[in-house]
């Protein structure tokens, strides 16, 4: 692979770093849903992995791993407790160490503001449904990019709009809890605003930085070559890949596809069209599986359903999705189709087995394979000429993985969470063997 290919390892405040409460930190919707009980086996991530105190040490093991790039996100309330307002100045403290911490060890910071952690005070005056959210975010985007902009060149302004409006606005199954179509689609056409705008602000105060923004992608196929099959597929592959993506390009939102979407003007103002575009530096990638797709008269608004992949008998992950490699390759190539982009990261990729802890050690095969595979598509991408300028395992530590807890182990390091033990899993050797260590 070319020298300037990014590797790196990619994380978010909330699935480690713990300290929920630590030192002015405000409640953020995560804190609130997971007190609640909403997760597996009332999980939370009071502690998770304990980052916010071992940061050092975890650092150290990235250097170890010969990791040269670091993606992690903010939390917001920790920053701005109350999510409008008052700075709380530990917060910014915390993570200048961070930062620095990373620079003394030769590891370049990738900052994503925005990984799911609302401030619950802004949850209670309407979270993502509400339209001020646009200016809440495009003020702690600013606080953000003044007090880290001088050593950070690598932002993203957000990750997975598509998963926390869906799952947290929509089902319900992730913070904050909400339902429906009436929450989903002003906090689609919000988050929309609030991605272009953080863009804007970050070139405006930092013009060096390469700024961007990811996306989840899964690679969408019909059931069968029945027509009903392949436009129920096209539904969701609007859904799923192109609802946030196209009104970034200009193209509005994909409603020729997904005709519901049209109820999303409801929530326009004047001027809106123009607001929702931003050119992006880059353009995140993040894939896990491929999607199967077909026909159902049952399900409202998309009138598809997906296959589940335990039924089509396909090797699976702990989360139950199908191991398909070539899925990658195709998003990239899906990504590469748009004129618009001109640079994409895979900014996470990785997979939960079931690990075991034998002697000491975790021999984790599967999750080695499952990376290296995804690896070849990559470089197949790349080969065939496509755009592709980095990669970025998920994650570096076991840690909670939303709704399902600490049940699935996505980490390249093992962590027992009695002790908080780190253990380099034999994935985690191999990675960083292969980025040229010994
Ligand atoms: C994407 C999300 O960004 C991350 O938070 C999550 O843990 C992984 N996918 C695995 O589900």
């Amino acid at each position: 692979m070319d020298p300037d290919f990014k590797w790196g390892v990619s994380t978010a405040a909330y699935q480690i770093e713990g300290g929920h409460d630590a030192h002015g930190k405000g409640l953020s919707i995560w804190d609130v849903f997971t007190a609640k009980g909403s997760c597996h086996e009332r999980h939370h991530g009071n502690t998770a992995c304990d980052f916010y105190n071992r940061y050092k040490d975890d650092v150290a093991l990235i250097n170890e791993l010969n990791i040269p790039n670091f993606r992690f996100s903010l939390s917001w309330s920790r920053i701005i407790p109350n999510g409008i307002g008052e700075v709380n100045p530990e917060g910014i403290a915390y993570y200048n160490r961070l930062i620095d911490e990373c620079l003394a060890n030769g590891i370049e910071p990738w900052i994503t503001l925005y990984h799911w952690d609302l401030p619950h005070e802004l949850e209670l005056k309407g979270g993502w449904a509400n339209r001020e959210i646009v200016d809440w975010f495009a003020e702690y985007v600013r606080v953000c990019a003044e007090a880290f902009g001088d050593r950070v060149k690598y932002w993203m302004v957000m990750n997975e709009p598509m998963v926390f409006t869906g799952a947290g606005y929509f089902m319900g199954i992730h913070a904050p809890g909400r339902r429906g179509l009436g929450n989903f689609l002003p906090a689609v056409h919000h988050a929309v605003l609030a991605m272009a705008e953080g863009g804007r602000v970050l070139k405006a105060l930092l013009p060096e930085a390469e700024v961007g923004t990811t996306f989840s992608g899964s690679y969408i196929q019909p059931k069968t070559d029945s027509p009903k099959d392949i436009i129920a597929a096209q539904r969701v592959d609007a859904l799923l890949n192109r609802l946030f993506i196209e009104p970034l390009l200009g193209f509005g939102y994909p409603e020729a596809d997904l005709p519901v979407l049209k109820k999303i003007r409801k929530h326009f103002k004047e001027g809106d069209e123009a607001k929702m575009v931003f050119t992006f530096d880059f353009i995140g990638i993040q894939n896990y599986t491929r999607e199967v797709v077909k026909h159902s008269v049952i399900t409202p608004y998309v009138n598809a359903v997906l296959v589940d992949a335990k039924k089509r008998q396909v090797p699976l992950t702990a989360m139950g999705w199908e191991v398909y490699p070539p899925a990658i390759y195709q998003m990239i190539k899906k990504f590469n189709e748009y004129d618009g982009i001109t640079k994409i990261y895979i900014t996470e990729n990785g997979a939960a087995f079931p690990d075991t802890m034998v002697d000491g050690k975790v021999i984790d095969t599967e999750r080695m394979a499952y990376i290296q595979n995804h690896l070849k598509q990559v470089k197949k991408a790349k080969d065939e000429g496509l755009e592709v300028s980095g990669y970025f395992v998920w994650t570096l530590t076991d840690n909670f993985e939303w709704n399902e807890g600490y049940r699935p182990k996505f980490g390249l390091i093992h962590v027992d969470f009695e002790t908080q033990q780190r253990t380099v899993k034999a994935s985690g050797k191999w990675y960083g063997k292969f980025l040229g260590g010994d």
